[in-house]
């Protein structure tokens, strides 16, 4: 494929050596007269492992040139991937000058050719860039979105240093777009790496390259604070995170990371506070750490808020246990939630079997009574009959029996989910927590 690169810094160096590596001829666009210069004889424009001996081949092989013109390099190719940078302006917001100039630049370029062109996006960009991109190429190209030219949204997730082995070996590459023959066309560049090629919604694509950095940030900064505290115990903190790695199925897994409701229950508030008052005690300072339970409690704010824009008062629960399957009703953020609502006059039912039973059995009785005596009195045993007395239904288990009651949900002011049950999301006053 004739291939145009625009911007010849870290990742467009990467992208067209690769690129011409795998057969394509690649054209690469920057304002920089010298990385032009660089490229053109055959050098690469930054130092990394590997990259001198690609470019060496694709130059001899004649696939390898650079420009300054962007109006040959959209002339003379059938995709152009923009690879300018995103900086950070001095208050944090992305400063998108470099990306739009080159959106004006492709979309003049296009006022001139006939063909149908693929605009790829690799820089990173925050969700509607793609959308705009296209506003800004149809305006300067007087060309039609979807008729002459499409553009696709596909982050580059490579890290400086081992930037080729990342380029050939990504966990996965993700497409975000709206055009079936562009979205083919982008696809094709990747059927030659041994990953998972996911084509997604564009502004999902847009957005994933935000969540991996920061999730990468908190990691860094997780176990920096960790080592701190174990240094302070003189306990070694490289066998501590090696040992945390191990656990496969809680720690590094997909466990978790649902997006949801407050965590609760008796050991996580717990063992959290021992972690940050321990690093306390020790002189030790744990921002991240102490930060987890405020976030916590927000989440809860989150859920009131929800109940509270209703504007009705007459609220069900279904389930009050901090997670189904337990009747442990200790630290549950429900229940935090419930007397949040009392405190401000709400008329509360709750159903939840499991607290029920133990009620009846006496196995969590006593606290129940003794701790939630104002609560214990709001349980009732039949869920119907809580929903049909109920402006508002809360779902706090996935264990409801969801598709059983649509009919008498739907009649409701809202049935507000804390836990995303697939079969609730098609009714009219379905409100998702955080989704
Ligand atoms: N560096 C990384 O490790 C990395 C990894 C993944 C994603 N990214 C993202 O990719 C994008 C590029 O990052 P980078 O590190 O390669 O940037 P960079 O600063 O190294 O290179 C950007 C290049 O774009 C050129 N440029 C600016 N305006 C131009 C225009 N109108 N036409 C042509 N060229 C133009 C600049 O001269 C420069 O050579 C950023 O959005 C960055 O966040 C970077």
């Amino acid at each position: 494929m004739e291939i145009s690169v625009f911007g010849l810094g870290y990742v467009g160096c990467v992208s067209l050596g690769c690129l011409a590596k795998n057969g394509h001829h690649v054209t690469g666009v920057d304002v920089s007269a010298f990385k032009v210069e660089l490229v053109n004889r055959g050098k690469p424009t930054i130092l990394e492992k590997d990259i001198d001996a690609i470019f060496k081949e694709g130059y001899e092989k004649g696939r390898i040139s650079a420009t300054m013109s962007a109006a040959d390099a959209v002339k003379n190719t059938e995709l152009s991937i923009i690879c300018v940078g995103t900086p950070s302006s001095p208050h944090g917001h992305l400063n998108l000058s470099y990306i739009y100039k080159t959106a004006e630049q492709i979309g003049e370029a296009l006022r001139a050719k006939d063909s149908f062109h693929t605009v790829v996006i690799r820089s990173t960009v925050l969700p509607g860039t793609n959308q705009k991109i296209g506003e800004i190429i149809e305006e300067f190209s007087g060309k039609k979105r979807g008729e002459h030219f499409s553009v696709v949204s596909n982050p580059e997730f490579l890290r400086e240093g081992s930037a080729v082995k990342d380029y050939y070996h990504p966990a996965v590459t993700v497409i975000g777009g709206d055009h079936e023959g562009a979205l083919e066309k982008v696809v094709s560049l990747y059927t030659s790496l041994d990953a998972p090629i996911e084509i997604t919604d564009i502004k999902i694509a847009e957005l994933i390259k935000y969540v991996n950095n920061t999730y990468h940030a908190l990691k860094i900064t997780f176990a920096n604070e960790v080592g701190n505290i174990c240094k302070s115990l003189d306990i070694d903190s490289h066998k501590v995170m090696e040992l945390f790695c191990k656990d496969t199925h809680l720690n590094i897994s997909p466990a978790y990371f649902k997006p949801g409701f407050a965590y609760g229950g008796s050991c996580l508030p717990k063992d959290l506070k021992g972690l940050v008052t321990l690093g306390h005690d020790n002189y030790v300072q744990t921002p991240v750490l102490g930060c987890i339970e405020g976030s916590n409690e927000h989440q809860k704010k989150v859920a009131y808020e929800l109940v509270a824009k209703t504007g009705k008062r007459n609220i069900c629960f279904i389930g009050l246990s901090f997670k189904e399957g337990t009747d442990d009703l200790r630290y549950s953020p429900s229940v935090d939630l419930a007397e949040t609502l009392i405190g401000k006059g709400y008329h509360i039912r709750i159903f939840d079997e499991n607290v029920r039973l133990s009620k009846l059995i006496g196995a969590n009785e006593a606290f129940i009574n003794e701790r939630l005596p104002h609560l214990s009195e709001l349980i009732v045993a039949d869920v119907e009959d809580a929903i049909r007395n109920a402006d508002v239904v809360i779902v706090n288990h996935r264990t409801f029996d969801a598709a059983s009651y649509l009919q008498l949900l739907a009649e409701k002011a809202a049935v507000v989910d804390l836990v995303r049950i697939p079969e609730l999301e098609q009714l009219p006053n379905y409100e998702g927590l955080c989704w």
